[in-house]
């Protein structure tokens, strides 16, 4: 397939562009703003193919997706046939400290993008999460399950998803949504929970525990994401919800104390610190849905973690210009106050 990925230079997304380009042979532009946590690093292998082209620019920008759908480069003059939308604010933590980023890149970004897609004759996919259905004590979500969003991240999630059905069932755009759980894996940028204590295990820094740490999380991999989406792209049911959730749930304190047998660090760096406002205790999803379109997570979580920290330790060039640039002073204003 022809593929404009939004946020393609991110975590999730440029895992995706990779493995597009190498399992299913597809030509892949990739439009992304490259916020901090966008990184033309994330193509170092691939920048260079033939069927691969990058546009700097922000999907909230209709000239700049006008350019990324309309050509230039290798892939001049081919129809993209699908967009796939990962562009987005993804930390919880920095929509409760600065929520603007996030109303714009979901709701005006997403609005811009299904302006763009419905007058065209393409597919729209876009990805989404766990978080807009809430916190749940027991049991699953399943796609029809309320949507409960928590924290401003979550709730303008749930927002472009409310307006991707909108096009669906006003214009008649063929659009799918697929709801993943908690990601990990390679090229995650390290303020969320797992590259950040990885990385402060590998220094010997304090591993901040928010409250008293036993909040579950329904661990997927990158590359089961990913084709969970692929699945979703060529097999989904236009107007319809697809979850995608890990084969295993684990407790953030479980998740830090496993880091800490695979660095070999101190449990004693473990600091429990004041807890996130709002925080969701458990996420859990069914994915029966997109299991029944032939998908199946691959990676069980005690190996896929064990890959992730060999992987941070073996590619120091890839983290070392984050931990010294702009991410000091986030990681000041997050922890600072709270760390001994
Ligand atoms: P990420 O923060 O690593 O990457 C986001 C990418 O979007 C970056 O490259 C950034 O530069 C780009 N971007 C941000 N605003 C943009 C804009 N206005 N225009 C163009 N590009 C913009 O995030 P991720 O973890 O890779 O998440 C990707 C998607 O998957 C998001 O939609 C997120 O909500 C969803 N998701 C993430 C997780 C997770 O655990 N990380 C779980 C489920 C769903
Ligand atoms: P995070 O990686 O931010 O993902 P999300 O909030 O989208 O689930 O956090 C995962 C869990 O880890 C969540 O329960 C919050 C917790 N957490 C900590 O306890 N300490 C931290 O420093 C971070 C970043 C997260």
């Amino acid at each position: 397939m022809r593929l404009l990925v939004c946020g393609g230079a991110g975590f999730i997304g440029s895992n995706f562009v990779r493995m597009r380009l190498q399992e299913s042979g597809d030509e892949v532009v990739v439009l992304d703003k490259l916020t901090y946590a966008g990184r033309e690093e994330n193509f170092h292998d691939f920048a260079e193919e033939p069927s691969f082209r990058f546009v700097h620019g922000a999907i909230e920008d209709p000239q700049a997706v006008a350019s990324a759908l309309g050509g230039g480069g290798p892939l001049a003059g081919q129809p993209i046939e699908a967009i796939v939308n990962f562009a987005a604010e993804t930390h919880v933590d920095r929509s409760i400290a600065e929520p603007d980023a996030f109303v714009r890149t979901h709701a005006q970004g997403t609005y811009v993008l299904l302006e763009a897609a419905r007058g065209r004759d393409l597919r729209y996919l876009q990805v989404s999460t766990d978080e807009v259905y809430g916190s749940i004590e027991d049991g699953s979500f399943t796609e029809d399950s309320p949507l409960r969003p928590s924290s401003p991240y979550s709730a303008t999630k749930t927002g472009a998803d409310l307006l991707v059905q909108s096009y669906f069932h006003t214009y008649g755009l063929p659009a799918t949504i697929c709801r993943g759980s908690n990601n990990y894996g390679s090229y995650q940028y390290p303020e969320k929970l797992i590259p950040l204590m990885i990385l402060n295990a590998l220094h010997g820094d304090p591993l901040p525990i928010y409250g008293d740490g036993m909040q579950v999380r329904n661990w997927i991999h990158a590359s089961d994401f990913g084709r969970a989406i692929g699945h979703v792209l060529e097999h989904g049911v236009p107007g319809e919800v697809y979850n995608a959730g890990g084969p295993d749930e684990c407790a953030n304190i479980q998740v830090v104390k496993r880091i800490i047998d695979l660095t070999g660090a101190q449990e004693s760096l473990i600091e429990h610190v004041t807890d996130r406002p709002g925080h969701d205790r458990r996420y859990s999803l069914s994915s029966e849905k997109v299991r029944a379109l032939g998908w199946e997570p691959r990676v069980r979580f005690a190996e896929g973690l064990e890959q992730t920290v060999a992987w941070y330790r073996e590619n120091e060039w890839w983290w070392k210009p984050i931990r010294s640039g702009d991410y000091r002073a986030y990681y000041e204003r997050q922890y600072g106050r709270t760390l001994a």
